[in-house]
């Protein structure tokens, strides 16, 4: 493994089509910079059309040759999901990188549109089924990759997803979001064993980014709380463009070979250089995660056709 990776390791991407959800902000946005930058093809997946638009202009500015899309997409709806899916299959003939990046941390909207405890719905389920929608143009488009960004709060969790799929969760907020990301990272495993089972050679890979001051916490809200957490975030935590190296390293290093999982390689994970992790593989238990995939095909009506 490379040591001291930066996104200046990152290869010519010409010819690769790229989506980052919620890439208009935090980590997801230093994502589709460093990505258009190495002239990747990159689709700015995201629920405010607005913001996408004002991320693809901040884009463009540094980086005029930028190939940068907008399209909208709500993973808080699975209608939402389903046209995003289709529109992009109409616009475009290939996947190489499906970067599952959107998430929320304890919002204030409790359900998605369709029911489910919002952090598990929007941060797992939304992906779920989004990757099960594009599965067919991933698996055709060659070296192709899906990224699914857990987080430090799955580390060392006891797996309890099936509390957490309807209106009668029962949970602490922040445990929930913990849960989701955990569903995440299973979810990267669970993909990768069954992409090769199949002998197919596209890859799955997991990755946290440590900790970054972002949107997520505390979504812009001046109370107290929040402002205190985030000048704390920012005294320990790296900038969201370090935070987006273990995305960019799963997405683009050659020696991935899938199933990994990347993260910050510094003192309790917090910040540092991408390096693979062991910890999911220690933290992972076969039948929670198959069981896991059962649920979630039959909460998103989604099934993936390998
Ligand atoms: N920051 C950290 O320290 C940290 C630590 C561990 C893991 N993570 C993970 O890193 C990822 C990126 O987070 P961030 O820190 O960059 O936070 P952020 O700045 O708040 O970005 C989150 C992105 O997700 C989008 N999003 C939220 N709900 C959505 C929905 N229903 N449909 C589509 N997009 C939606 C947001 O859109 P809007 O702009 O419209 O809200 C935004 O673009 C998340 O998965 C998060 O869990 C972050």
């Amino acid at each position: 493994m490379p040591r001291g990776w930066t996104k200046r390791d990152i290869g010519d991407l010409t010819g690769k089509v790229a989506i980052v959800t919620g890439g208009n902000s935090g980590i997801g946005f230093e994502t589709s910079l460093a990505l258009a930058e190495n002239f990747a093809t990159v689709i700015l997946a995201v629920r405010n059309m607005n913001k996408g638009h004002e991320a693809v202009d901040k884009i463009k500015k540094g980086c005029p040759n930028a190939d940068v899309h907008v399209l909208k997409l709500d993973l808080g709806d699975l209608e939402s999901v389903k046209e995003f899916a289709a529109e992009f299959k109409m616009r475009f003939r290939s996947l190489s990188l499906l970067i599952n990046n959107a998430g929320v941390m304890m919002p204030p909207r409790k359900e998605t549109k369709d029911g489910f405890e919002a952090q598990f719905g929007i941060n797992f389920l939304g992906h779920f089924a989004l990757t099960g929608l594009l599965l067919d143009l991933i698996i055709k488009t060659p070296d192709s990759r899906v990224v699914s960004v857990g987080s430090l709060a799955a580390h060392n969790l006891k797996p309890e997803f099936g509390k957490f799929t309807g209106k009668k969760y029962k949970s602490t907020e922040l445990k929930s979001y913990g849960q989701s990301k955990l569903a995440c990272m299973y979810f990267a495993k669970e993909l990768q064993y069954r992409l090769r089972s199949r002998n197919i050679d596209s890859k799955s890979i997991a990755c946290h980014p440590g900790i970054a001051q972002t949107y997520l916490f505390g979504k812009g809200s001046r109370s107290l709380k929040a402002r205190l957490t985030r000048a704390s975030l920012k005294m320990i935590g790296q900038s969201a463009e370090a935070a987006a190296y273990p995305i960019l390293y799963a997405a683009t290093e050659h020696s991935i070979r899938g199933g990994e999982y990347i993260g910050p390689d510094g003192r309790k994970g917090i910040k540092g250089f991408p390096a693979e992790l062991e910890l999911l593989n220690e933290q992972f238990v076969e039948n929670v995660s198959s069981n896991l995939w059962t649920l979630s095909e039959e909460l998103t009506g989604v099934t993936f056709k390998f």
